[in-house]
């Protein structure tokens, strides 16, 4: 079938920009969606995201892009959007960690958890929307510590939180576009930004968990493919968290 730019109910497959996709939650959302025949451009600093997008085969490719500079973003969104036509899905999910009590959280750490965090998904949106047409959408990627206070977590709650927020404000700018925005909220899971939590945190985290365990990334890939298609949802925030906020 072929493709018209911008339409993505005429096209065939549809065609995904995942951020973060190097690794983690990001890898397993862009696996997701090329393992349903879709489109997949994967996003990421690391050349490793050339390798990523390989591996999972399909009609993916990686480029290499900073999210915290509008003019990568800028460079990814026309690429993308000369190679296919368009852009239908935008998963904001590129994320840092960085921690400190807020009398000794280093002001580096606050400024690199807003430009990534924040900042990002806001360039890749101006970026990529002027290549997304009517029926296209944005998934966002949350945190509980967006909702709810852990000490220590000032950089990284206040960048998910802000988030959270900005998700709304286009839920509603966007609407009249018929461009859908929701926030995928992950709990606990394996990846790269957990696997320095001590034991100690990791069981005191689980046992306030209701089911009792971390998440994989695939189940919240799973969450992601499906509010993407979800046509009726936006301005939602999905916890997909084992229960964790109802806990807390
Ligand atoms: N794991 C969890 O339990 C959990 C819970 C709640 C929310 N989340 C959120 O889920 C998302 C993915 O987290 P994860 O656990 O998969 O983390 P991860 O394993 O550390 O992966 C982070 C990804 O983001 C990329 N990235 C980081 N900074 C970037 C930048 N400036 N520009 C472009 N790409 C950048 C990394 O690749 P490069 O280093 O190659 O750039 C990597 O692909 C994040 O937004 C995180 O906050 C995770």
């Amino acid at each position: 079938m072929a493709t018209t730019t911008n339409d993505p109910m005429a096209a065939s497959t549809r065609r995904w920009i995942v951020t973060g996709a190097s690794r983690g939650l990001g890898r397993a959302i862009a696996a997701r969606a090329a393992s349903q025949g879709d489109r997949v451009c994967l996003v990421a600093r690391s050349p490793a995201v050339t390798d990523a997008a390989a591996e999972i085969g399909g009609d993916t490719f990686g480029l290499a892009a900073d999210v915290t500079s509008a003019e990568d973003l800028q460079r990814i969104a026309a690429t993308v959007s000369e190679r296919w036509g368009g852009i239908d899905v935008l998963v904001n999910n590129a994320g840092l960690h960085r921690g400190g009590k807020v009398d000794a959280l280093a002001v580096a750490d606050w400024e690199a958890s807003l430009a990534t965090n924040l900042s990002g998904p806001l360039h890749a949106v101006r970026a990529i929307l002027p290549h997304m047409g009517a029926g296209s959408t944005i998934v966002n990627i949350g945190a509980v510590v967006g909702f709810r206070g852990f000490p220590g977590d000032s950089c990284y709650g206040a960048s998910k939180a802000g988030l959270a927020g900005l998700t709304q404000v286009l839920a509603t700018e966007l609407a009249k576009q018929q461009i859908r925005v929701n926030m995928v909220i992950p709990g606990f899971v394996a990846t790269e930004m957990t696997a320095g939590v001590s034991e100690r945190a990791r069981a005191s985290i689980v046992a306030k968990i209701p089911l009792r365990r971390m998440g994989t990334a695939e189940e919240i890939a799973d969450v992601c493919w499906w509010v993407s298609g979800a046509t009726y949802m936006t301005g939602s925030v999905i916890f997909t968290d084992g229960g964790l906020m109802c806990n807390l």
